[in-house]
């Protein structure tokens, strides 16, 4: 359901709702050479699916175009972590900007995490699995980023709570109430009241989504 590309809505919406025009306005407000860089990371990202056949979403949203993953990464950096795992990693391009000695990267669609390993090579590790996977004993900051939108909170509260007790710090995203994007879940994360308190609350540019990291107590 959730690898169904049809169901990838995120970011790709607005692109197709609102046709050349709105492309057009974008496109301007981003500037010539970030459209054009945009434009080759997409190619190069469309080599890259002909190859492994991942879902579009991944090469429609380059990091050029999706900055938001070199905030979180320095979000994580900040925290001068040893261990960091990602869960829901796609191609791994937040993990590959994290400077940890250990980088653990989940995902459930193998096609995105054979991509991922040609990308990285052995610097990152990807497996295939969920939350109910994660099997590192100590983790400083557990990622989970422009996916949980698609679950329920209680699905999302179930995953995250057994995992608790062995890390030290959460970072997730919340989809803002205003956004024009139509998402599922925007998620308050409410389960977490007298687990974790929120450390930092950020929001990067052409994001409708704030980004919060928590710190377990
Ligand atoms: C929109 S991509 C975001 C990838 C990455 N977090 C990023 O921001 O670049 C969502 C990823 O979550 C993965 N995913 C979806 N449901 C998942 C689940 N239940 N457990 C683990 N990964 C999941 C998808 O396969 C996909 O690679």
């Amino acid at each position: 359901m959730v690898n169904d590309p049809a169901h990838w809505i995120s970011g790709s919406w607005s692109a197709k709702k609102d046709g050349l025009a709105g492309r057009w306005r974008r496109a301007r407000a981003r500037g010539l050479v970030r459209s054009m860089r945009i434009a080759i990371d997409q190619v190069a990202l469309g080599g890259l699916r002909l190859l492994f056949g991942f879902p579009p979403w991944h090469m429609s949203s380059p990091t050029s175009r999706r900055a938001y993953r070199r905030g979180v990464a320095m979000l994580a950096n900040g925290l001068r972590p040893r261990c960091v795992v990602e869960v829901g990693c796609g191609l791994g391009s937040i993990l590959s900007r994290v400077s940890a000695a250990e980088r653990i990267g989940y995902d459930v669609d193998r096609a995105v995490l054979r991509a991922a390993r040609l990308r990285h090579g052995r610097a990152v590790t990807f497996r295939e699995g969920s939350f109910d996977d994660v099997e590192e004993p100590a983790i400083d900051v557990l990622i989970a980023v422009n996916w949980l939108h698609d679950f329920a909170p209680d699905q999302v509260a179930a995953w995250l709570r057994p995992l608790l007790p062995k890390t030290r710090h959460v970072l997730m995203d919340r989809v803002e109430p205003t956004s024009p994007l139509p998402y599922r879940h925007h998620h308050d994360f409410a389960f977490l009241d007298g687990l974790a308190v929120a450390a930092r609350v950020e929001r990067f540019d052409e994001e409708h989504r704030l980004f919060v990291l928590y710190e377990v107590l």
